[in-house]
């Protein structure tokens, strides 16, 4: 059942985690914990359809992730790759539009295709923008972006003192997204391990111990639910923000 209110979160993150100890609890190899991981993936997109959330950004391999054993590496490329082939069709049925967040050049280039098949294959969606973090780190984001642009001052784009929050913003690999609202990391972890630094800091966030291939649309639901109940002050104080 859709959700009530009108607090609903326009853009939710989530730090898909967990399939590993998810597998281990199963007695299996950590891969069949990130295949399962794909239902929840699913379960997720038909969420944020149902509840109108207009933008759901999940983490899925971090520029860390390149360091774990090179066959799991190698499974979550090929299961990237095959995910992007089953669900395509489906995806642009629902109105889903995908884009990808993080650093391309280091892939191979089949998954660079796939990536880039899948945009172009779902680039019409007006209903919800699935936006997968792959080979993502803030720290990547927030260096590229002081390059950029301290390459247009050395260009003489612009002025050092020109440079202000909104320049920061233009500038990210986000920029043509809102900040997310809620941040969800599921398997009992409370950190951010690297996402979305900048992006969070007004974020609600909404820990769960429930591994990700558990994480079905009633857990979903919940993080919604509990975002609904928090009051957003941005620093100011409550009687200000009703008198706004
Ligand atoms: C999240 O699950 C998926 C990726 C990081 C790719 P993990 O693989 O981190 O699972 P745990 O945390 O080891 O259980
Ligand atoms: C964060 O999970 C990255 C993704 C979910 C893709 P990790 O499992 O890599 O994070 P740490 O190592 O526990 O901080
Ligand atoms: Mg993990």
């Amino acid at each position: 059942m859709e959700i009530s209110g009108n607090n609903i979160p326009r853009h939710v993150a989530i730090i898909m985690d967990g399939n590993g100890r998810w597998a281990e609890k199963h007695g299996k190899e950590r891969i069949f914990g990130h295949m399962n991981g794909v239902e929840s993936v699913r379960n997720a997109v038909r969420a944020s359809l149902k509840n109108g959330v207009r933008y759901l950004t999940l983490y899925a391999f971090s520029t860390e992730n390149w360091g774990r054993p090179a066959e799991e590496v190698e499974a979550l490329m090929e299961l990237l790759c095959q995910s992007i082939e089953n669900e395509s069709k489906e995806l642009c049925k629902q109105g889903v539009r995908v884009e990808i967040l993080g650093d391309r050049s280091r892939m191979s280039e089949k998954v660079q295709e796939h990536l880039s098949l899948i945009e172009t294959q779902t680039r019409k969606g007006e209903k919800l923008t699935l936006i997968l973090a792959i080979n993502y780190s803030s720290r990547w984001e927030i260096t590229r972006m002081a390059q950029h642009i301290a390459q247009e001052v050395a260009q003489g784009k612009i002025t050092p003192e020109s440079v202000d929050q909104q320049t920061v913003i233009a500038h990210m690999a986000t920029a043509s997204w809102p900040d997310p609202d809620l941040l969800i990391r599921t398997s009992g972890e409370r950190r951010l391990s690297n996402f979305l630094l900048w992006q969070l800091a007004y974020t609600e966030l909404y820990f769960t111990d429930i591994y990700w291939p558990d994480f079905t649309e009633a857990e979903y639901d919940k993080a919604i639910r509990s975002y609904q109940g928090r009051e957003r002050r941005y620093g100011l104080t409550t009687k200000q923000r009703r008198e706004k």
